[in-house]
C-alpha cells in the first residue's frame, strides 16, 4: 500500500498564479488513496473557482474562518485532524504569516494549530524568491522542520523566466510519500539501472530493444520516496523522478562504466536495466551506403555487468538483478540468481500479456537465494517496484541482525 492511502491530507492553495495546479495535486493525491480536504485563501479565489477544487478533492473547499458551516472551530480542527499539510503554491505573503505566527485566516490558524509535518511549495517571481525577506522565511521555516518542494526554474507570469515556478505536481506528490512514507531506506545510496541499451552499427543505426525504462524508473522513484539517495542510470528521457540523479548511458559500456564507479559505494544496486548481450564487433564512422550492398554485421558478446557487480560484491551491498524470460521463469531466473552472486532476481515472463517491456503493468516473481518464491500479480510498475522495494527493506534487516 502506498504511503499516502488512507491520510488525510489539508491542502492549502493560496493567491499565485500557479494556484491553478493545486487541482492538479489535489487528483493525484486522490488517486493515491489519501483523503484531501481543501483550504483556499481569499486571494486564491481570485485565481482560481472553489467548484473544481471541491469535485476534485475529498470534501468541498473551505474558505471560512467565521460562521464556517462544516464545523464550529474550524481554526483548530483541520489542522488537530490532518496527517499532512501541503501548501501549493505558498505565496511570499503566506511563509511570512506563517512564519511569524500571524493566523489571520483559516489556513494560517490551521497552519499554527497543527501537530502533523507541513510541507510548503513555493511559487513567485525571482525577484520575490530572491528577496532577503522571503530567504530568511524559508530558512527559518526549515529550521523548525518545515518541509521545503523548492520552486523549478521556468516560464513565470508576465512572459518572465527564471527560478520561482512551482514544482511539478509529481514531485510535490514524491515529496509528501517521502514524508509520510517509511523512509526505511533513508541513509541508503542507492543505484539502478533503466531502459535498453543501444549498441551502434554506424553513425545512425543501433543494435536496441524494446525496454521503454518505465520498470527501472518506477524502483528508482519507490526507493528515493523511502528516504534513499538514488542515482539512475538511464539510457531513456523519462521524466526525472523527484530527488532522483539520473546519468544518461546509452551503451552497454558506458552503463557498465557507469555502475562501476559508482559500486563500492552503493548500499543496494538494483540492474533493471535491459543491457544488450551482444553488439556489432566494430561500429562503421559514417553512414553505411545502401549503394555499397547489404552489410554483413558480425557481433560480439558484451560484458555481463552484474556478473561482474556479483563477483566484486562488498560486503552488505544488496545485488539486484531482474530476468527478462519466455520460458521455464522460475529455473531461469534461480539460476541468475546463484550464478551472479544476487540476494534477489525479480523474474518477469515478457511473453505475457501486459507484462515487461513498455507496458505500464508488470507481473514478477521475487526469488531470493533462502525464500521460497514470491509472486506479484499483474499490477502497476510502481506496485511492483514497492514490492521490489520492500524485499530489499527485509533483505538489509537480515543481513543487520546477522551483524548484529
Ligand atoms: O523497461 P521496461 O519497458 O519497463 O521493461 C521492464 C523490463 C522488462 C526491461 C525489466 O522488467 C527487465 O526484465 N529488465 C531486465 C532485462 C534483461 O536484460 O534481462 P536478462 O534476463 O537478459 O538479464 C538478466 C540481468 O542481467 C538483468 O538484471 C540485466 O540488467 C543484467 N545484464 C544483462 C546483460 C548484460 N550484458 N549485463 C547485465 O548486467
Amino acid at each position: 500500500m502506498n504511503a499516502l492511502a488512507g491520510k488525510r491530507i489539508v491542502l492549502g492553495v493560496t493567491g499565485g498564479i500557479a494556484a491553478y495546479k493545486a487541482i492538479e495535486v489535489s487528483r493525484r493525491l486522490v488517486d493515491a488513496g489519501a483523503h484531501v480536504v481543501p483550504i483556499m485563501t481569499d486571494a486564491a479565489q481570485q485565481f482560481i473557482g472553489s467548484t473544481t477544487l471541491s469535485a476534485l478533492a475529498s470534501e468541498p473547499v473551505q474558505t471560512e474562518l467565521w460562521d464556517n458551516a462544516t464545523t464550529p472551530i474550524p481554526h483548530t480542527k483541520f489542522g488537530q485532524t490532518a496527517d499532512l499539510i501541503v501548501v501549493a503554491p505558498a505565496t511570499a505573503k503566506l511563509l511570512a504569516a506563517y512564519r511569524m505566527g500571524y493566523s489571520h485566516d483559516l489556513l494560517t490558524n490551521t497552519l499554527i494549530a497543527t501537530r502533523a509535518p507541513v510541507i510548503v511549495c513555493p511559487a513567485m517571481h525571482t525577484e520575490m524568491w530572491e528577496h532577503p525577506s522571503v530567504v530568511d522565511n524559508i530558512d527559518t521555516l526549515r529550521a523548525r522542520g518545515v518541509h521545503v518542494v523548492e520552486p523549478e526554474s521556468g516560464r513565470l507570469a508576465g512572459g518572465d523566466s527564471g527560478a520561482g515556478r512551482l514544482a511539478s505536481p509529481a514531485s510535490i506528490l514524491a515529496a509528501a510519500e517521502r514524508v509520510l512514507g517509511p523512509n526505511d531506506l533513508a541513509g541508503a545510496t542507492v543505484v539502478v539501472s533503466a531502459g535498453g541499451t543501444r549498441e551502434p552499427i554506424d553513425a545512425v543505426r543501433v543494435v536496441a530493444n524494446r525496454s521503454s525504462g518505465k520498470q527501472g524508473y518506477a524502483v528508482a522513484e519507490e526507493a528515493a520516496a523511502r528516504g534513499a539517495t538514488v542515482t539512475l542510470i538511464s539510457t531513456v528521457a523519462l521524466p526525472t523522478p523527484h530527488g532522483v540523479t539520473v546519468v544518461p548511458v546509452e551503451t552497454a559500456a558506458e552503463m557498465q562504466a557507469a555502475i562501476e564507479e559508482r559500486s563500492a559505494s552503493s548500499d543496494v544496486i538494483v540492474m533493471a536495466a535491459a543491457v544488450a548481450d551482444f553488439r556489432p564487433s566494430s561500429a562503421a564512422s559514417g553512414k553505411i551506403k545502401k549503394q555499397d550492398g547489404v552489410p554483413e554485421i558480425v557481433l560480439e558478446p558484451t560484458p555481463d555487468i552484474l556478473a561482474g557487480l556479483g563477483a566484486n560484491k562488498p560486503a552488505g551491498q544488496v545485488l539486484v538483478g531482474f530476468a527478462a524470460e519466455t520460458n521455464d521463469l522460475v529455473a531461469n531466473a534461480r539460476s541468475k540468481l546463484i550464478r551472479k552472486n544476487l540476494d534477489l532476481i525479480v523474474a518477469n515472463d515478457v511473453g505475457a500479456d501486459r507484462v515487461g517491456f513498455a507496458h505500464d503493468t508488470n507481473a514478477v516473481t521475487l526469488l531470493r537465494p533462502d525464500a521460497k518464491p514470491v509472486e506479484i500479480d499483474l499490477a502497476a510498475k510502481r506496485d511492483v517496484a514497492r514490492a521490489v522495494i520492500n524485499t530489499i527493506v527485509e533483505i538489509r534487516a537480515s543481513t543487520q541482525t546477522g551483524k548484529d
